[in-house]
């Protein structure tokens, strides 16, 4: 490093001393650069201020001019730009010239295949020209876009057309206009070849909405589903949170080569591959699943993030928590809640709850940040959901509308806080809401542990609850948080116990505010099962010491469906840890029979839905298994689990079998009850492939298959069962698909997961597939990144050989794309977790990129925390 890399402060924000009210981007698209010619009317907010700082990162500053005139008066920094001498208010024009082709960064205007596109969030306006890149700094943009004609027809910006025409030599333009203001990283450009799929939509006041899907030629099949959810989007933000779109066109442009999932900007959305193409012979139903929440998460961001958008990137959460949990909720509404709530649960209890205790701990609204694309975590995103959520809880569904309400009448054109939204929804709710801002600024997974007494001569049932956060890498001292704890009680035979507290009933949420609270229950005449935490009220670990009875009684009792698949979590976590620890002593495994009885009943209830059976057959992750522990002893948690898996296929081969057999259906559909039936269809394929023989089901699976689910499904078992028809099953889906990179990420993540022990060798051979390419973040996260997260015992190899092809491969992408590294390289930050000689390894890694001589701030960031800690 020549220089160290500046961290910010929250506490430090101030508002600028300038804004920029309007600007006026012109675009020159040449094959050997781009020049950008940006027009901004500058304003004076700060008596007094005479210079000021424009961000840029690599440009080349061709001309600058204020008000008609050359400027003198300014200075070129590494970070931008100094101007000063500079009068009240002024007209300011800035020309510079950039390299799209060379950008692999995939951060600012940049070449995906044959199409230019750009990517402003968080701070990549800045590589287009300099500017005041700050969210707070809200401008209306006009753009003008020239380009060839034949290999661009497609010229696209934010807002709406308003000209357009031929130049010279075959080029043409078009000029955009946004009559919204917003800040730049809500700016986007598109220039390409592509096929469209137009349709409309009539917002429910009569705006007639023209939309617009753009892809790669020749896929236009494949943009339905993503057309279909979009406009489900529409409607359902209009039925449950009142809100309507805001322009005449909403256009979407799926791309290749993109760092993340979409990116919500005005009126353009850009959107990764991934989550708009789908067809039933590329896409699995999950395929279908992701396609419709991110549709949704980006048409949300319309209100939340656009509209109102944050004041500072501390703030993320303020859009980005919001927003999911809007997507979370739509998902639910139109798909199956238990299903939904279980997948995002298994997120907050897995990735999370390490993210929380691993050496980037931070509070869902960040102090202290170097590089913002290394805060677009699991922590701000999905936790920061379960904090809207814990709002919702505590208001409720009428209140929590209105507080959205008072949120949008206040600040409905500007940049906000996360304090402005918490304020907005204790005004309109009248809920007091000061210690719940805690889940703001503390950091860390609290551990709540119950204990309680029945005492039967007083009919009374107390429980006792403890909240304990452990400290974090980023804050030691923790204090008590407001958490509401969803609680219900059964008594023997099924029965709901209504909850009677000081003589009157009381509700099921129970609010926690204390280190340690007694909550004394009344007139209860039998000693109760408890089902607590319900629907993951709070996200927290929760400790209780429950036999095996108790959580096989809630299995079948418990009256919502997510408590009863929780109950079998907590059934399998008590005896995965028991016999990781028997291993662990040289004993042998064991599984009681009431467990396996336990499964087994929900295997054959007629009542519960084939979608929830599968979740409650699917075993907690091995990553999700080491968070239960110390000291992550990666071989013990896998053979324990593979044990389990064995143990059930065994115990329930006839089941199985009887079901994968009357789950079959001729036709596919995408209809949740269709999906539901594949799912658990499919996970008794993957028991089935345990079992002696499996060879010949599993092939005629595959070879019978009408759809990518089944398909995927066959191959997934044939791999992680080590099947003999593995290798021919993936050279005949390598063979039909080489040509679709997105098709062959599924089967680049299974190499990537490949049990085998040339697990890793055989990945680095993968590396040299014609469909793999390092420079495309999609194949290096389906490949690389499958094995370096989902195939932990061979990444933790002992001979350090997963930890080394890790660092070789950071050392490229550190220059080419640092975002991808930066997310690539957070398995080898737990370090922490293992024992000394993966550590010792581990660290050796670590320095060895520490002493890069160009080490990106993303990497720097990370790798200094891991090292420190
Ligand atoms: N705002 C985007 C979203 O939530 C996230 C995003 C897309 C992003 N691309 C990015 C963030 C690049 C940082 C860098 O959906
Ligand atoms: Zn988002």
């Amino acid at each position: 490093m020549t220089q160290q890399p500046q961290a910010k402060y929250r506490k430090d924000y101030t508002a600028p001393d300038f804004t920029i009210t309007h600007i006026d981007l012109d675009f020159d698209l040449l094959d050997s650069h781009a020049r950008v010619t940006a027009k901004s009317q500058v304003k004076q907010m700060v008596a007094g201020a005479d210079s000021m700082i424009l961000d840029g990162d690599g440009l080349t500053l061709k001309k600058i001019e204020i008000d008609g005139k050359a400027w003198p008066h300014y200075s070129e920094t590494t970070e931008g730009l100094i101007l000063s001498q500079l009068p009240k208010e002024f007209e300011l024009l800035i020309e510079t010239d950039i390299d799209p082709a060379g950008n692999t960064s995939l951060e600012g205007l940049y070449k995906s295949d044959g199409a230019y596109c750009t990517q402003c969030e968080a701070e990549g306006f800045r590589r287009i020209t300099y500017y005041l890149d700050r969210p707070d700094v809200l401008a209306k943009f006009t753009t003008t876009i020239t380009a060839d004609k034949s290999a661009y027809p497609f010229l696209l910006s934010n807002g709406n057309k308003v000209g357009e025409g031929d130049a010279d030599n075959g080029r043409h333009w078009v000029k955009w206009e946004d009559p919204h203001a917003k800040p730049s990283y809500l700016f986007a450009l598109v220039a390409g070849d592509f096929d469209l799929l137009s349709d409309r939509y009539t917002t429910r006041s009569g705006r007639d909405v023209a939309l617009e899907i753009f892809v790669d030629k020749g896929n236009l099949d494949r943009a339905t589903h993503a057309m279909t959810s979009l406009k489900n989007s529409m409607k359902w933000d209009e039925d449950r949170f009142d809100l309507e779109y805001d322009l005449d066109i909403y256009m979407i442009v799926a791309v290749d080569f993109f760092n993340m999932g979409a990116m919500e900007n005005k009126g353009l959305n850009v959107f990764n591959s991934k989550y708009v193409l789908a067809n039933s012979d590329t896409a699995t139903d999950t395929d279908y699943l992701g396609i419709e929440a991110v549709i949704g998460h980006e048409y949300f961001h319309n209100w939340t993030g656009n509209r109102v958008t944050c004041r500072d990137w501390f703030q993320l959460s303020l859009k980005e928590g919001l927003t999911v949990f809007r997507d979370q909720e739509f998902s639910s509404d139109l798909g199956s809640r238990a299903v939904n709530r279980i997948g995002n649960v298994r997120i907050m209890r897995g990735p999370q709850f390490a993210e929380d205790c691993g050496p980037m701990a931070h509070p869902i609204r960040p102090e202290k940040v170097i590089e913002m694309n290394n805060f677009y975590t699991l922590t701000v995103y999905e936790k920061g959901s379960e904090v809207i959520r814990m709002m919702h809880t505590l208001l409720g569904e009428t209140s929590f509308q209105k507080g959205m309400k008072l949120y949008f009448e206040r600040h409905d054109g500007t940049a906000a806080t996360c304090e402005d939204f918490v304020k907005a929804m204790e005004d309109a709710s009248g809920v007091d809401l000061v210690q719940f801002r805690l889940w703001y600024s503390q950091s860390g997974t609290p551990e709540l542990t119950v204990t309680s007494t029945f005492d039967e001569t007083q009919q009374t049932f107390s429980l006792t609850v403890k909240q304990f956060t452990p400290a974090t890498a980023d804050q030691k001292e923790k204090q008590a948080l407001l958490i509401p704890f969803d609680v219900e009680l059964y008594a023997a035979d099924g029965r709901v116990i209504e909850l009677q507290c000081n003589g009157s009933p009381v509700g099921n949420v129970l609010h926690l505010t204390q280190d340690e609270q007694t909550f004394i229950f009344q007139n209860v005449s039998e000693k109760p099962v408890i089902s607590m935490l319900r629907e993951f009220s709070a996200p927290v670990k929760l400790n209780y010491d429950y036999s095996d009875e108790e959580l096989a009684f809630l299995m079948v009792h418990a009256r919502n469906e997510f408590a009863r698949w929780d109950a079998g979590q907590m059934l399998l976590a008590k005896h995965i840890k028991a016999n990781v620890v028997r291993i662990q002593q040289g004993d042998a495994f064991s599984l009681p029979d009431d467990v396996l009885d336990a499964f087994r009943g929900v295997l054959l209830s007629k009542e519960l839905d084939a979608a929830l059976i599968a979740e409650v057959m699917t075993l907690p992750s091995e990553n999700e298994i080491g968070g239960w522990f110390e000291v992550v002893d990666v071989d013990a948690i896998h053979q324990v689990r593979d044990a389990i898996k064995h143990a059930f296929a065994d115990a329930f081969n006839d089941e199985l079998s009887a079901i994968y057999h009357t789950l079959r259906q001729e036709r596919y559909t995408i209809a949740h009850d269709a999906m539901g039936k594949r799912s658990l269809r499919n996970v008794c394929l993957s028991y089935l492939a345990l079992n002696e023989n499996a060879d010949a089901l599993v092939s005629e699976h595959f070879n019978q298959s009408n759809n990518m689910t089944d398909t995927a499904a066959a191959l997934a078992a044939a791999n992680h069962a080590e099947l003999d028809c593995r290798q021919s099953l993936m050279d005949t889906f390598s063979d039909k698909w080489t040509h679709d990179g997105l098709v062959m990420d599924k089967w680049f993540m299974l190499q990537g997961t490949n049990p085998a022990d040339d697990a890793l060798e055989n990945v680095k051979a993968q590396m040299e597939h014609a469909a793999f390419s390092l420079k495309n973040p999609n194949r290096t996260r389906s490949l690389v990144g499958a094995f370096c997260n989902n195939n932990p015992v061979h990444f933790h190899s002992k001979d350090g050989s997963g930890y080394k092809f890790l660092s070789d491969i950071l050392i490229q992408l550190n220059e080419s794309n640092p975002q991808v590294a930066s997310r690539l390289l957070d398995p080898l930050l737990k370090l922490k977790r293992f024992d000394e000689e993966r550590q010792r390894l581990m660290r050796e890694q670590l320095e060895r990129l520490a002493a890069l001589d160009k080490l990106a701030k993303d990497l720097y960031e990370k790798i200094n925390k891991a090292l420190e800690a």
